[in-house]
């Protein structure tokens, strides 16, 4: 790929897409790295102060439905290829409000795929778009087995759903106008700016406020987790060295049982805030099941391990240790992103 890229990130303002920006803003200063996002409840521009004044890098707000705006920014910047992270991402808001997620997720990323066709069409260049995805399209596992890039698509929630086929008008459009593509589907992730909404990052915030700690049915669903800026690695890997009209397949290799982690996240922060008196583990609670709640899921990357040579970096320990830190660090961060909004939210999901 030529030294003049210009690459335009959707949803570089959320937790994967700041991580996947901030890699490459500092990794690849001769490229143009522009971040388009709508700042929705997830998008935070703080998660980004570090890179903002650099000469590199863009911040454009914006909808990804948006197809006259993004048309225009692609001409001002004369992209060379798209990494596309937007999208609404939490499985219990998806139950509670799926349309959101059949705009955001299938619509928005067909017409992004739309206007990228009929920009590199007249600019006649070849430009990559790089979707990123989840393992949750394939569904849900038993105890054994692992999922491989050729396991069938079996998404059960609105979320996955909403994914799956936005991964399949990405194909389609590789199959159809030979635009070049690359998928990939990565297992949880976590690490600092995720937003207090997913697993880690709301039980860390409720500890610190010494409030309960729901955990759905008996904590027995499996999830596979992976420190985001491995997976911000394996992302500037697979645009750069991936083949066209692939997928990817993206894990951490480390299955946990849902309540042996909050488990251990206890014991981690009773170390970090030098609590006195019990355990944070006495603020758990088992409260009602997720709706069709995939009970487990776990990924073979043999495949970028054995073409791209990548294997995640970071062990879950040191992970969760750095991610702890970094929460206890930015206080403000959590006060910020914690309003009334996020409190209605908490308060539909989880009562009082
Ligand atoms: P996030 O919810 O933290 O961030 C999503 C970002 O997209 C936000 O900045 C938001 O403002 C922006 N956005 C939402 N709607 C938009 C729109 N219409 N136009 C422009 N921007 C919009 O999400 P995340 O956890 O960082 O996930 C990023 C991507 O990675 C998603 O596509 C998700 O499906 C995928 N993924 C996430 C995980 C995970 O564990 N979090 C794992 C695998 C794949
Ligand atoms: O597998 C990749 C997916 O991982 C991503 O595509 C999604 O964007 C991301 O949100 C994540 O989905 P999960 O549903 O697995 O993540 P979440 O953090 O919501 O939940 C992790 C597990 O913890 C799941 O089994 C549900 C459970 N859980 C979650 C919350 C928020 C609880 O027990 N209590 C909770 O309060």
């Amino acid at each position: 790929m030529s030294s003049t890229q210009a690459i335009l990130i959707t949803g570089g303002a959320g937790f994967i897409g700041s991580h996947v920006v901030r890699r490459l803003v500092n990794q690849y200063p001769e490229y143009t790295i522009i971040n388009f996002d709508l700042l929705t409840y997830a998008g935070n521009l703080d998660n980004l102060t570090d890179v903002e004044s650099k000469p590199n890098y863009h911040f454009e707000k914006g909808d990804i439905n948006d197809m006259e705006l993004v048309g225009q920014l692609l001409r001002k910047y004369n992209v060379t290829g798209i990494i596309h992270l937007a999208a609404e991402s939490h499985v219990d808001r998806s139950i509670e409000d799926p349309l959101s997620f059949v705009r955001t997720n299938v619509l928005g990323t067909a017409s992004l795929l739309e206007v990228f066709r009929r920009y590199t069409k007249e600019a006649g260049i070849n430009g990559r778009f790089y979707h990123v995805s989840t393992d949750e399209v394939y569904g849900e596992l038993g105890d054994t087995g692992y999922f491989t890039e050729r396991t069938p698509y079996s998404p059960r929630s609105p979320y996955s759903a909403s994914k799956a086929s936005s991964d399949h008008f990405v194909r389609a459009y590789h199959e159809t106008y030979g635009m070049p593509i690359v998928i990939s589907n990565c297992s949880n992730n976590y690490g600092p700016n995720q937003f207090p909404e997913k697993l880690i990052p709301l039980m860390i915030n409720n500890i610190r406020n010494n409030k309960e700690l729901p955990v759905y049915g008996e904590g027995a669903n499996i999830r596979d987790w992976l420190y985001v800026e491995d997976h911000a690695e394996a992302i500037d890997l697979i645009y750069h060295k991936g083949k066209d009209g692939e997928t990817y397949n993206i894990g951490g290799d480390t299955e946990l049982k849902n309540i042996d982690l909050v488990r251990t996240l206890c014991k981690v922060m009773d170390e970090k805030m030098g609590r006195l008196l019990g355990s944070a583990e006495d603020l758990i609670r088992f409260v009602k099941d997720r709706a069709g709640h995939d009970h487990r899921y776990a990924i073979d990357f043999s495949k970028i391990k054995n073409e791209l040579g990548w294997t995640p970096a970071t062990d879950f320990k040191t992970g969760l240790a750095k991610t702890v830190d970094w929460y206890l660090a930015n206080d403000a961060w959590i006060d910020h992103v914690i309003d009334g909004s996020y409190r209605q939210y908490y308060e539909r999901q989880y009562g009082q």
